[in-house]
């Protein structure tokens, strides 16, 4: 094991020159005229993971955007485990707020600034180098490896979840490696236990049939931004609850115990609200902030629109407006029962002068994993090795639902090794990665290959 920590440090620029070519791929999945550069980015996981010492390595196509699959299987009688993560990355917009070009990656202060560079190329990436490391020095890795990255994450995984179903044989496993979450803090080794699920919905109103008049028309016919805004207010009650007819009723509550177990991380809500950029923070009454984003469900409008947006003013009365609405689920709620429960009430909030279309977007179920197993167990370990420090256990805001598939459909438990923070930007302009937690990164992936193959 010295070998494969002595090779890893010795190579460490080396594997950052790497990452960057990865970082200069525009793999933007949301954009169809991205499609090029998915195509290309998958063709250059594929590579890279011949290069990690896969010696079967395959890009299945589907329906969206292509999942690109390696093993290696070399090892026996010894577990198996399957590495998860995604080769695909949010837009880049709005562009003028970066301050060096996202697909240019740039070094500063031990940051490598582009996007995807935190979610989830960087954090995919160690995993890449830290198997090739086993093969560069000891021969081999002590256990069977399976790696499945995917390239439609940020928008949904829709095609990951039938291809999962056809290939359980495939992806059989003792457990699922999953890089794509973040650290409790900087250099504090941190496993996440749960994830938020979440339920995107749009919202159309239409009141006439075309755009009036605002000075001819105007207070005698329904504005829909008008009423729109109305309803989306009457979402929530004084108190941040959601009002929405039974939507607490299968919300597990948080115990004692888990409320006692947040209390000991010594969150800070001062610096918190300081890094939000925000004087004062706000919420469901009665949580503190890390309940409300890690075990408490939440409903917010992502984007509003509608009427007249450009430059200047134009007077009108406007035809249509558009909300994108999502809400953030925990554990019991069911993604879909929760769009059921949606749709029925903004129809019912609608009044008699407009006409309202709701769309499910897409979907995710909340996930809770073991901290008791094997797995787990041993990826702790493996961190606290590589950080000289305790692992810490937290949930998260964030979504990842293809976990639960994972869960349930190869029955394997599911471990949540993230080394990001929730500083990087992930989805917004200068995201960044800790060069650092990099490094760390590819040793804790190293060292929990070491560590599960001996259970
Ligand atoms: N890696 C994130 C999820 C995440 C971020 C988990 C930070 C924990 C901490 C993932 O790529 C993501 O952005 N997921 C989407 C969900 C998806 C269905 C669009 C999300 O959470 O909005
Ligand atoms: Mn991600
Ligand atoms: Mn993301």
């Amino acid at each position: 094991m010295e070998e494969v920590i002595k090779y890893i440090n010795e190579n460490r620029e080396i594997f950052i020159n790497e990452l960057k070519d990865f970082l200069r791929i525009p793999s933007i999945s949301t954009l169809a005229e991205n499609k090029k550069d998915i195509n290309y980015c998958a063709n250059f996981v594929m590579e890279k993971l011949k290069q990690a010492g896969m010696s079967r390595v395959e890009v299945f196509q589907s329906e969206g955007h292509p999942i690109v699959y390696g093993e290696w299987l070399g090892a026996p009688g010894k577990p198996t485990i399957l590495i998860y993560g995604h080769y695909d990355v949010q837009p880049v917009d709005p562009i003028d707020l970066w301050d060096s070009p996202p697909f240019e990656p740039t070094i500063k202060d031990g940051k490598i600034y582009a996007r995807g560079a935190t979610d989830d190329k960087g954090q995919v990436f160690m995993h890449f180098k830290s198997v090739e490391s086993f093969f560069r020095t000891v021969g081999s890795p002590p256990l069977n490896i399976k790696f499945l990255i995917e390239g439609e994450e940020e928008i949904g995984s829709e095609h990951l979840e039938p291809f999962i179903n056809n290939n359980l044989e495939l992806l059989k496993c003792d457990a699922v490696l999953i890089s794509d979450t973040s650290l409790y803090a900087p250099g504090i080794p941190t496993l996440t236990y749960g994830l938020r699920g979440l339920a995107y919905m749009e919202v159309e109103v239409t009141g006439p049939d075309r755009d009036l008049h605002s000075g001819t028309f105007g207070g005698a016919v329904g504005n829909p931004i008008n009423t729109l805004a109305q309803m989306i207010t009457t979402l929530h009650d004084k108190d941040g609850k959601i009002t929405i007819p039974g939507f607490y009723k299968d919300v597990v509550k948080l115990t004692k115990k888990e409320r006692e177990n947040y209390k000991l991380l010594k969150f800070s809500e001062k610096k918190f609200a300081k890094e939000c950029g925000v004087s004062k923070l706000h919420g469901e009454k009665g949580f503190s902030s890390l309940e409300r984003t890690w075990a408490r469900p939440t409903l917010d409008c992502n984007g509003i629109f509608g009427g007249f947006t450009g430059k200047g003013a134009k007077t009108v009365l406007p035809s249509k407006a558009t909300a994108k609405i999502s809400m953030r689920l925990v554990p019991n709620q069911d993604p879909n029962k929760v769009a059921k429960q949606f749709t029925k009430y903004i129809q019912q909030l609608a009044p008699k002068y407009v006409k309202v279309k709701v769309s499910n977007l897409h979907g995710g179920f909340p996930s809770m994993t073991s901290l008791d197993s094997k797995a787990s167990i041993a990826a702790a370990n493996a961190m606290e090795k590589a950080f000289g420090k305790k692992t810490v256990f937290i949930r998260e805001g964030g979504s990842i639902p293809i976990v639960t598939v994972f869960a349930k459909k190869l029955k394997a438990p599911v471990v949540l090794m993230g080394l990001g923070l929730n500083s990087e930007n992930l989805h917004s302009p200068n995201e960044h990665f800790d060069l650092n937690h990099f490094h760390l990164g590819i040793i804790s992936s190293a060292n929990f290959i070491e560590e599960f193959s001996a259970v």
